[in-house]
C-alpha cells in the first residue's frame, strides 16, 4: 500500500508508487473495444462497465491505485444538465433551476463499492472543480459566483458518498483553474475548493494545469495533503519551495510516452533520481495519458519505476 504510505508521508520503501492521470482511458486496447459497444455516458452510468474500465488498469498496467471510471461533469446530472460530446469535446446545457438529491449518482457509488469488492488496491474518488466544471457550460454566466456556490455544495456531497462508499483518497481536478494566472485562482477556485475539502476524512490531492506555479498559494488556501504538479519545474526546486510535508505527485509530461523507450527511460530515471527516497512522492504524469499513446509505453513507464531505474 505504498499510495496510501505516500499520501501520510510515510512511505520508507525506496520506491514510489504510481498510478497515472486517464489510466483507464483510451491508450487501453481493451477500452476501446468496451467503447466501440457502448457511448461514453453509459459506461459511466452502468456499475458493471464502469467496474470492469476502473479495475482494467490494475491487470494490464500494474499500477498501484486505481481511479474510478468516471468524469468531472457527471455533476451536471444532479442539476438536470445535459452533457454531450460533439466531436470529442464536452458541451453542458444546464439552467440550475432545479436540482435533485445526490442519489442520481448512486451507479458511480456502486461502481466505489463493486471495485473495492474485486480489487485491494487502493480506489481514487475525484470530482472537478467547480471552476472547471462550469467553464463546459455552453452558455457561460453573467455572475458566476453564484452557480460557483451551487456546484460546491453539491460537489461537497458527492465526494463525502464517494468517501462513504470506500474511496482511500480524493482528487480535484480544477484543470484550467490557473490558466489566467493566480488572481483568476483567487477569485474562482480557492474559495470553492477550500470549501469542498475542508476537514474530509481521507487525503485530498489538487490538481490543475500549471500547479507547479503556485504551490505555496495552493498550499496556503487550499491545504490539500498533496498537489499533482506539472513538468514546468523541476520537483527538486519545488520540495524546496514547498517543504518535505507536502505530498509531491507527478510530473512527467504525457508526450514523452510517445517517444522512443530510449527517451522515456532518461525522463523517467531523472525524476526517480530526483525523488530518490521522498517518503512523500507519488510518480504521475502532469496530465492524462494522451489518447494516442502507444500502451506498451505505459507498460515500460511503470515497469521502470518498479525496478527503481536509477
Ligand atoms: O483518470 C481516469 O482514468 C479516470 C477517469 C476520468 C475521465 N475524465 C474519463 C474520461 C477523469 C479523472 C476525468 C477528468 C476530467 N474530465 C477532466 C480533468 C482532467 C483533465 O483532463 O484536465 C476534465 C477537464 C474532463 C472533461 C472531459 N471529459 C473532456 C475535456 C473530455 C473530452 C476530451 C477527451 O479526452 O476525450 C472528456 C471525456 C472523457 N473523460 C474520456 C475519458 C476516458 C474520453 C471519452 C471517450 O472514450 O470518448
Amino acid at each position: 500500500m505504498t499510495f496510501v504510505s505516500a499520501l501520510k508521508g510515510e512511505n520508507q520503501s525506496g520506491l514510489p508508487p504510481i498510478w497515472l492521470m486517464r489510466q483507464a482511458g483510451r491508450s487501453l486496447p481493451a477500452f476501446r473495444k468496451i467503447r466501440e459497444e457502448h457511448p461514453f455516458l453509459k459506461c459511466v452510468f452502468t456499475p458493471e462497465i464502469a467496474t470492469e474500465i476502473t479495475l482494467l488498469p490494475e491487470k494490464e498496467l500494474g499500477v498501484d491505485a486505481l481511479v474510478l471510471f468516471s468524469d468531472i461533469l457527471v455533476i451536471y446530472e444532479k442539476f438536470f444538465g445535459k452533457v454531450t460530446f460533439p466531436g470529442g469535446k464536452p458541451f453542458a446545457e444546464c439552467t440550475f433551476e432545479e436540482e435533485s438529491g445526490i442519489d442520481v449518482l448512486n451507479p458511480i457509488f456502486e461502481t466505489i463499492r463493486m471495485v473495492k469488492k474485486r480489487s485491494s488496491l487502493p480506489v481514487i474518488g475525484f470530482a472537478g472543480g467547480p471552476f472547471t466544471v462550469l467553464s463546459y457550460l455552453k452558455d457561460k454566466p453573467q455572475n458566476p459566483h453564484k452557480l460557483l456556490e451551487k456546484i460546491a455544495i453539491a460537489t461537497r456531497e458527492y465526494i463525502e458518498k464517494q468517501i462513504e462508499a470506500g474511496v482511500s483518497a480524493i482528487q480535484i481536478f480544477d484543470s484550467w483553474a490557473a490558466i489566467d494566472g493566480i488572481e483568476n485562482m483567487r477569485e474562482f477556485c480557492f474559495p470553492y475548493v477550500k470549501e469542498i475539502l475542508r476537514g474530509l476524512p481521507v487525503p485530498t490531492i489538487f490538481f490543475c494545469k500549471q500547479s507547479s506555479l503556485y504551490v505555496k498559494e495552493i498550499a496556503k488556501e487550499i491545504a490539500p495533503n498533496g498537489i499533482s504538479v506539472d513538468s514546468k519545474r523541476p520537483l527538486q526546486e519545488i520540495r524546496k519551495e514547498i517543504g518535505n510535508e507536502m505530498v509531491l505527485q507527478g510530473n512527467l509530461n504525457p508526450e514523452i510516452l510517445l517517444q522512443n523507450q530510449e527517451t522515456i527511460e532518461q525522463a523517467v530515471s531523472a525524476i526517480l533520481r530526483d525523488r530518490k527516497n521522498d517518503p512523500a512522492f507519488i510518480f504521475n504524469l502532469s496530465h492524462g495519458v494522451l489518447p494516442e499513446t502507444p500502451v506498451e509505453n505505459v507498460k515500460f513507464l511503470i515497469s521502470l519505476v518498479k525496478k527503481r531505474a536509477v
